[in-house]
């Protein structure tokens, strides 16, 4: 047996372990502290007492509210600029993803030069950089413990996957407490994207025990909380578990990667505009059943996770039964299909050429050919 796994950031869980912000940035010897968060968190009055926390240690709080969706790598190098000008030595993101990925780009900038692009890959970020807080308040992309960040490329109009030492956050507060504001349609987007990264690191081709035994609990926690949570935003249980489990497939998907799912929803979201959890959970059922012949005990093991009693089942009835039950899931939660987001047939050539390129697609189980994306992207239309 031969495996390299890896948690980039320390990890401090539970409610209002925000209000230890401060405390945690003064311990890691900021004074000068880049606070990154985009409009929607700052309308549902999550910065207010991240920023107290930050005051109460007597910090000085640059502020950078203009955080956008699947951020563009023109964002990041105009606020790295300032920030580096302001001479800030420590940096706290709040937010989902977006907010997020956007700090860690930020951060590379800091302290390796300008332009970020020339980073996309893994590995390529050189100098160390420095002190990252982050703190969740979607339960979804597990950017808080992954060396990742994904940044939109606007001129090659591509999503590009940074990745490697220096990337990820040095500390992640989690505190279920950011997600209870969290509005429905996106409590379900973002947890569907967890579970895909909890499906797909357990598929991958990069996969071995220490993210196999954390991707099957993330399945099995998402499963069991996500409507739930969705249902009622205020159900501190399952905001708690869900939270729990999008961090334990961060942990899995760190180290093992991700598959054809994401390769297929990152053009998606470039080319068609989709928020990254719903282009997630529009292809997953139909991915797991294209990989399904592939890793037949691989998806018995999925089953099971899912809740699904496998006695009695041949491995491709196992297999099958995964696959419905997340299309029902889909289905339940209210997220569209492809066509009732405005993609189109004439979007597929494109995104079937770019999902090729993704580096998830190398762990993905199968090697797919260019007629097997456009298939999966009929049956997700
Ligand atoms: N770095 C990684 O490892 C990794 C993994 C998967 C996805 N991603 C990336 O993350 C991004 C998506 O992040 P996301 O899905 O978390 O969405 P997001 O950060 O774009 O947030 C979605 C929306 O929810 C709002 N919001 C967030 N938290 C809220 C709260 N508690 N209450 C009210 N509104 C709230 C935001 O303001 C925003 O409008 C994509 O760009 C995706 O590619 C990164
Ligand atoms: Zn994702």
């Amino acid at each position: 047996m031969e495996f390299q796994f890896a948690m980039p950031s320390a990890v401090r869980f539970g409610p209002r372990v925000a209000s230890s912000t401060g405390d945690v940035v003064a311990g890691m010897g900021g004074s000068k502290v880049l606070f990154i968060y985009d409009a929607g968190v700052e309308a549902a009055g999550l910065t207010e007492g991240v920023r107290q926390s930050l005051e109460d240690q007597g910090l000085e709080v640059f502020d950078y509210n203009g955080v956008l969706a699947n951020p563009p790598d023109t964002i990041v190098e105009e606020t790295a600029a300032w920030a580096k000008q302001a001479g800030v030595d420590s940096l706290v993101a709040l937010g989902g993803g977006s907010s997020i990925d956007c700090a860690k780009a930020i951060n590379i900038l800091l302290t390796n030069p300008a332009p970020i692009t020339q980073y996309d890959g893994l590995g390529l970020v050189y100098a160390p950089t420095l002190p990252l807080v982050a703190l969740p308040t979607t339960a979804g992309t597990a950017s808080e413990v992954t060396s990742f960040t994904i940044i939109t490329d606007t001129v090659r109009k591509k999503k590009m996957v940074i990745g490697g030492p220096h990337v990820g956050a040095d500390m992640a507060l989690l505190d279920p407490e950011l997600t209870v504001g969290l509005p429905p349609d996106i409590t379900a987007s973002t947890g569907m994207d967890a579970l895909t990264h909890a499906i797909e690191a357990y598929v991958s081709k990069g996969a071995m025990v220490p993210t196999d035994i954390n991707a099957l609990k993330a399945i099995e926690l998402i499963a069991q909380y996500i409507k739930r949570a969705t249902e009622d935003g205020t159900d501190r249980e399952a905001r708690e578990n869900m939270l729990l489990g999008s961090m334990l497939a961060g942990f899995a998907f760190n180290s093992a990667v991700l598959g054809l799912v994401h390769s297929i929803a990152h053009p998606l979201s470039v080319h068609c505009g989709l928020p990254h959890g719903v282009a997630n959970a529009c292809v997953l059922p139909y991915v797991m059943a294209y990989n399904a012949p592939a890793v037949p005990e691989r998806m018995r093991g999925i089953a099971r996770a899912l809740g699904i009693d496998v006695t009695g089942q041949s491995q491709k009835e196992s297999a099958q039964a995964a696959v419905d039950l997340v299309s029902r899931l889909r289905r339940d939660l209210a997220i569209p299909s492809l066509s009732a987001l405005g993609v189109r047939q004439d979007h597929f050539d494109r995104v079937a050429d770019d999902a090729l390129q993704e580096i998830s697609t190398l762990f993905n189980p199968k090697q797919p050919t260019k007629e097997d994306v456009m298939s999966i992207l009929k049956q997700a239309l």
